[in-house]
């Protein structure tokens, strides 16, 4: 609900009002997967919040902290505890404890302010740089790019495929994901759009060359890049 990965919308308080009211009203359950709501410096309300007596709100540490901290967090309505806690027993059994004892550490002492507080000035810092170079009218594309999310979407200019311009700007050096890895289930169409990660260069400079690239090929005939045998 809050900056989609990887449509980078996020719904607004009112919209999820009115969907609290259709899951009580309905008795739905709702799985709240939360993992980006850090990137705004002033939290939206979280769906499951307005429902605790069906919301199962879930975040983790691999946004937040670091990629590599691998723990997961759920916070359950206290009447489903015991069927979460089974499933996590049939499944990996437990949440491995140092990986635990790092996690809680880190929020106790600030270090995980510190590194979610970095992630936010990242995104901050580079959006506009994707905006200068990727927003151009000239280009023909559409960028929707919040300035707080770590990801953006890009409507490519008529001509191109969203497979095709993955390929070329794979040749080119530069990694970007097509629309169709999100579509589930695969058979569905998917748009002619691209997920680009603002935040994976090691440095603005890094991404500052590759956003040029892209820049690069989107102003060119996807058909240079094709040859059908
Ligand atoms: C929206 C969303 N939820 C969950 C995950 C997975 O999180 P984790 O790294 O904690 O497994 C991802 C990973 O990309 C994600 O984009």
């Amino acid at each position: 609900l809050t900056l989609h990965n990887p449509t980078t919308i996020s719904m607004p308080e009112a919209r999820r009002r009115e969907l609290a009211e259709v899951c009580r009203h309905h008795d739905l359950a709702v799985l709240e997967d939360d993992v980006y709501g850090f990137l705004n410096e002033t939290p939206l309300p979280a769906l499951a919040g307005m429902l605790p007596e069906r919301g199962f709100y879930l975040s983790s540490t691999s946004k937040a902290f670091a990629p590599g901290l691998r723990l997961g967090y759920v916070h359950a309505p206290m009447r489903d505890i015991h069927r979460v806690v089974a499933a996590m027993r049939i499944s990996t059994f437990m949440a491995p404890p140092l990986m635990a004892a790092i996690a809680s550490q880190w929020i106790r002492n600030g270090t995980g302010d510190r590194l979610a507080a970095e992630k936010r000035q990242v995104a901050a810092a580079r959006n506009p740089i994707v905006r200068d170079i990727l927003g151009a009218p000239s280009l023909g594309t559409e960028l929707h790019a919040n300035p707080a999310s770590l990801h953006c979407w890009l409507t490519l200019p008529e001509g191109w495929r969203a497979d095709e311009f993955a390929a070329a700007a794979q040749r080119a050096g530069v990694g970007v994901t097509p629309a169709a890895a999100f579509v589930v289930p695969s058979s569905l169409p998917s748009p002619e759009a691209i997920r680009l990660c603002v935040g994976t260069a090691a440095a603005p400079a890094i991404l500052t060359q590759a956003l040029r690239t892209l820049a690069g090929l989107l102003s060119t005939t996807p058909g240079a890049y094709l040859s059908v045998v």
